[in-house]
């Protein structure tokens, strides 16, 4: 990632009608779109508005809560639970997915422009990437929040993968590590000649931990390790990223509690091994670039 002049703020090159390449230095949140009618956003230390008059207050901690949509029921959690996030942030800390983090760095590389990462979680991949300017998204506030107290430096959204606040054309890249993404949201919101990169899990991760199947529900899973065989199919470019862990009891108990195996019937019996336990990690990171 290359170095930018100052904090909060990203360098917009564009070619003039001679052809020279002129510097234009704007802030990171004048990508942000209004989830209501899509305008742009204008951020301001209080409060993010758009020109229809919808508002946004900024929360304290710094994020914006840019979830429009259908009230969920009281109690309910969009997203990743606490417990979740608390597992993820000590086991991704620990460094166990060191590599996973740093086969995504290579395949973003030098990045010119803001970098959004989808699905960010509690803010290790971004924390990893130290892109100069980023904005980190999630749907769970939990999540938002516990990144927002790790990487101040950057804008975090609660807001959806499916129907992203941002405005068209406005990132040099787009990141998303074991979450949601869709690419034609991808597209619309890359700049030309932009980047996707995405981690995903390929036919064998972490099957250790999986359950035995039976039946209908043996079926599934022997479908769902056929589809990951391959990569996205939208992938331009991909790298299988393969390694074994040998996990002690606390960091295969967090593993666990940090993927959605956790709610699989049966799983909780591969936790109860313990100590000493072999846990295969394999994942595609795939990356495609926009024409331009
Ligand atoms: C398996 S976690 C991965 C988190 C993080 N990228 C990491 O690898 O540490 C999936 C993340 O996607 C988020 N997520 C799920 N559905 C989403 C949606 N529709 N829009 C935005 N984020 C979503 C979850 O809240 C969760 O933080
Ligand atoms: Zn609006």
């Amino acid at each position: 990632m290359r170095g930018r002049p100052g904090p909060g703020c990203v360098v917009v090159e564009s070619s003039s009608p001679s052809g020279q390449v002129s510097g234009e230095t704007v802030p990171v949140t004048d990508v942000l779109a209004c989830p209501h009618c899509s305008a742009p956003l204008t951020v301001g230390e209080k409060a993010a508005t758009c020109a229809t008059g919808h508002a946004f207050d900024r929360a304290r901690g710094g994020y914006l809560n840019l979830l429009v949509g259908g009230r969920l029921p009281a109690g309910t959690t969009p997203g990743d639970t606490a417990d979740a996030l608390a597992a993820r942030r000590r086991f991704l800390g620990a460094g166990h997915y060191a590599p996973v983090a740093a086969a995504l760095v290579e395949a973003v590389g030098a990045v010119d422009g803001p970098l959004l990462d989808v699905g960010c979680g509690e803010g290790y991949y971004l924390s990893q990437m130290a892109p100069a300017e980023a904005l980190g998204l999630d749907v769970s506030k939990q999540a938002v929040q516990m990144a927002c107290r790790l990487l101040p430096q950057h804008q975090f959204v609660v807001g959806s993968a499916y129907r992203l606040p941002i405005r068209d054309a406005s990132l040099a890249a787009v990141t998303s590590v074991f979450a949601p993404h869709p690419f034609e949201e991808f597209a619309r919101v890359l700049q030309p000649g932009g980047r996707w990169v995405t981690v995903t899990p390929g036919p064998n991760h972490l099957q250790e931990l999986r359950p035995q199947f039976t039946g209908e529900a043996r079926a599934k899973a022997l479908d769902r390790q056929q589809r990951r065989a391959e990569p996205p199919p939208e992938a331009a470019w991909s790298q299988r990223v393969r390694f074994e862990l040998t996990l002690d009891a606390t960091a295969l108990s967090d593993l666990f509690f940090m993927t959605p195996i956790r709610w699989q019937a049966g799983a909780a019996a591969a936790v109860a091994q313990g100590d000493g336990r072999s846990v295969g990690v394999d994942v595609w990171v795939s990356s495609s670039t926009s024409p331009g």
